[in-house]
């Protein structure tokens, strides 16, 4: 059995779309918990507020459960050809602690996907170069779904079957 922890950078369709991957976690006798980085609403990162032990906010949960477990799948939608500031945002407060941050990231399985207002592909190319840049093992097989696209179920089955340990 593998622990999935699925990354939503927002909390529309993009929640709905990590929502079907923790289903079919659960379905193949994974466990798949959700967390949604826009709720978390967490402050704008600045190296000045990093200092700040006032204006830091207490990540140590998210760390906490991206650390236990097996994989992860980031979901997140197109913005400007790229990847939204909730995401980023994320990223950058999660490396602060950069030794445990390689440490944590080093060899995870990775898996993405995207529900976005047009084709989706440039936010999955940008996650891609992003999660491979930092350790993770992302894999070739990707979620890209949009206003004219449905998320392919069996494509959602086949990433979390290859991504279970
Ligand atoms: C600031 C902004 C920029 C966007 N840029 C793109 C884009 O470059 N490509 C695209 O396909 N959709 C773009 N969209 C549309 C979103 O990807 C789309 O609405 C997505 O489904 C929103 O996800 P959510 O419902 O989870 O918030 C953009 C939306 C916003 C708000």
């Amino acid at each position: 059995m593998s622990d999935f922890l699925i990354i939503s950078a927002t909390s529309g369709e993009n929640k709905e779309l990590a929502e079907k991957f923790a289903v079919s976690a659960s379905n193949q006798g994974h466990s798949g918990q959700v967390i949604d980085l826009a709720e978390m609403d967490l402050p704008m990162f600045t190296v000045a507020r990093s200092k700040s032990h006032d204006e830091t906010p207490d990540i140590s949960d998210l760390i906490e459960r991206m650390i236990q477990a097996d994989a992860w799948i980031v979901v997140a939608p197109e913005y400007n050809g790229s990847m939204p500031p909730t995401l980023n945002n994320a990223i950058a407060w999660i490396s602060r602690d950069w030794q445990n941050f390689r440490k944590m990231c080093t060899g995870k399985p990775v898996g993405l996907a995207t529900h976005s207002g047009g084709g989706g592909d440039h936010v999955i190319m940008a996650m891609r170069q992003q999660f491979s840049y930092i350790g993770a093992d992302v894999i070739g097989r990707a979620c890209v779904s949009g206003r004219n696209k449905e998320a392919n179920p069996d494509t959602i089955d086949a990433m979390i079957t290859n991504l279970a340990n």
